[in-house]
């Protein structure tokens, strides 16, 4: 990948201010670059992803009014003073620039600069030898939990002008915690000696934001789904292998993988247990036919008097200002009112509310990034559901277009995606390859996420109903404690001796910490692997010999404890008989909650023999 070093000046906290000129031109796509001032246009804007920063920026270059020349500094700059802020970066500091594709940027801190940083400090201090070289040939990382919070001390100036007796214990625990300036690098060592295998670095975008630019993917914004493009990638790799492989994804999610692998023509299957998503995912893929310019006519045809009214359980008249409220209950009555006598109608009707679903957080007092919480401050204008769902409808019918020009041929292609739990629905086909992203373990709440839309577009109509769907899930850190009191009064639970001493662990910093968000912790994490073990074996008896299963995952640290989710979940792989064939690292990520410890999210290959 392509990446550049930046400087940060005084202008980087005080303006926002990144100086670009160090990057050149070829660096930028060609139209990036816009008028002086908002007025005279935009250039073609490009994403950044800060790291650390809830929400990708986008941006374009302006240029000089006098000289017409760039003026090397991004558009929008609010962003960069959060970010310098964050990292406690100060003028002078470096960080990068990295090209993740045409439009995509991924920045972040230097952490070169930040060990050469630690290597300053350790030199003056006489008591430890920090700098001892590793097994990963990186300066530093042999440090004992003890010494790396010395240095975590040295380093952060205002850690000792604290008064320490003003936290709460929450804050207090992490301040104190022996993780902090770990990596799950360092502790994955002694796990990946046991499985004798190496994490091989490969960079790549595996998150969902590049595809809100792509086609089909585009129709429903969903944080948590994972980018085509990879997807994309695993296709190419192994398309010698397989010629025309039959695809599974389990997590199908609003079915990146499913549609993914339709573009290349192949079959595929996946569950999904949420039915808003599994109808996301099923719209997406079986609406290929629908003609753009029926279905822009049946959008104009809406009736305007037929309001529906928002779900009654949720706090809708909170969550929309009074007059969006309104607009949107007009919108919900008129698709409602939309009579489903053909296949066709039926076709069409669900675009419809697919992209009423779409649009419904962007008009709320609401974001997701990724939790739904409300935004203080979030204007919203009465007509806001008319304009973006026009555009929604749109966006659709242009890449019906599209499809119908291009991709003609992969229409009948047959894809499914079945509303069913991925632990007990019983494939009849057999799969060459299972791509995959399963629920993170302490991730997120993929059902009250999307209550807004379930609730509007009426596959649950209470609380309970939620809750139903929960407890069926891999499981979440915001379960319920009577599910998970159930899990472990059962006797026939997965385990190995890694889950094991986790579990142990994790409680004794419970009771070391005095305090955690769940005394019942351990037992999540239990669950969790147990959830995967039983799914996992679901896929590998549907696996062909020969197939693979390739999962996107992401490792975590629960109470000071680290959890190697990747290699645990190659562990059970083993277990189920397959083959470890690789363990990649796709991208480095922060504890949420010990923000300078680095995990990591891995692709794991299994082979089935
Ligand atoms: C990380 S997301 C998958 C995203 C997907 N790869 C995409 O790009 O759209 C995990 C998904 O698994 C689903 N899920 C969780 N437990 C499940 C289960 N037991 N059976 C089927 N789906 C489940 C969640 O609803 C969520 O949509």
């Amino acid at each position: 990948m392509d990446s550049r070093v930046i400087k940060l000046t005084p202008a980087a906290h005080k303006h926002g201010n990144l100086n670009l000129s160090c990057c050149g031109k070829d660096f930028f796509p060609p139209d990036v670059f816009g008028g002086p001032s908002k007025k005279a246009g935009l250039g073609v804007q490009i994403t950044l992803k800060a790291e650390g920063l809830p929400e990708p920026v986008k941006t374009d270059i302006p240029i000089d009014n006098k000289t017409g020349k760039p003026r090397w500094i991004f558009r929008k700059r609010k962003w960069v003073k959060e970010f310098v802020h964050c990292y406690k970066l100060r003028a002078g500091n470096t960080v990068i620039i990295e090209r993740l594709a045409k439009r995509i940027y991924e920045i972040r801190p230097n952490n070169n600069q930040r060990i050469s940083c630690q290597a300053n400090i350790s030199k003056t201090s006489s008591d430890t030898n920090l700098l001892s070289p590793t097994a990963t040939g990186r300066p530093g990382s042999t440090l004992t939990n003890q010494q790396r919070f010395l240095l975590d001390e040295t380093m952060t100036v205002h850690d000792s002008q604290f008064d320490h007796s003003k936290l709460d214990a929450r804050k207090l625990n992490i301040l104190n915690s022996p993780k902090k300036g770990g990596s799950s690098t360092l502790d994955s060592l002694p796990y990946l000696k046991e499985l004798n295998v190496k994490i091989i670095e490969n960079a790549q975008p595996i998150q969902f934001t590049p595809n809100i630019n792509e086609h089909i993917h585009r129709w429903a914004p969903y944080m948590q789904g994972f980018s085509a493009l990879f997807v994309q990638n695993i296709l190419d790799q192994y398309k010698k292998v397989y010629r025309t492989p039959v695809i599974l994804d389990p997590f199908a999610g609003c079915g990146t993988v499913l549609v993914q692998a339709k573009l290349n023509g192949f079959k595929s299957i996946g569950t999904e247990l949420n039915p808003l998503l599994h109808f996301i995912a099923d719209t997406k893929l079986n609406s290929w036919d629908v003609s753009p310019n029926y279905l822009f006519k049946t959008y104009k045809e809406i009736p305007k008097h037929k309001t529906r009214p928002a779900p009654s359980f949720l706090k809708s008249t909170s969550q929309f200002r009074p007059t969006v409220l309104q607009n949107l209950e007009i919108i919900n009555g008129g698709i409602a009112s939309i009579p489903v006598n053909t296949e066709k109608q039926e076709k069409v009707k669900n675009l419809l509310k697919l992209a009423f679903s779409a649009i419904l957080v962007d008009c709320s007092n609401l974001k997701r990034s990724p939790c739904l919480g409300y935004v203080r401050n979030k204007v919203v204008h009465k007509s806001t559901p008319f304009v973006l769902f026009n555009q929604k409808i749109q966006e659709i019918s242009d890449d019906l277009r599209l499809i119908q020009w291009q991709y003609k041929d992969f229409i009948p292609t047959k894809t499914k995606v079945i509303c069913s739990n991925a632990m007990t629905f019983k494939h009849k086909n057999k799969f060459h390859l299972a791509i995959t992203s399963p629920p993170y373990m302490n991730g997120l709440d993929y059902v009250m996420n999307y209550k807004i839309e379930m609730g509007w577009l009426e596959f649950v109509h209470s609380q309970r109903d939620l809750k139903k769907i929960k407890d069926e899930m891999v499981v979440c850190d915001n379960v319920s404690k009577g599910l998970i009191r159930k899990f472990y009064k059962s006797p026939s639970t997965y385990t190995n001796k890694w889950i094991e001493k986790i579990k142990t662990d994790i409680q004794k910093n419970i009771l070391r910490r005095g305090a955690y968000r769940r005394q019942d912790m351990p037992y999540i994490v239990h669950k969790y692997f147990d959830d995967m073990y039983n799914i996992m074996k679901n896929v590998v008896s549907s696996l062909k010999s020969g197939g693979r299963f390739i999962l996107v995952v992401g490792d975590s640290l629960i109470a000071d404890v680290y959890v190697p989710t990747d290699l645990l979940i190659a562990k059970i792989g083993l277990d189920l008989g397959l083959k470890i064939e690789k363990i990649e690292k796709a991208r480095e990520r922060r504890s949420g909650q010990i923000r300078s410890y680095k995990l990591r999210e891995s692709i794991i290959t299994l082979l089935k023999r």
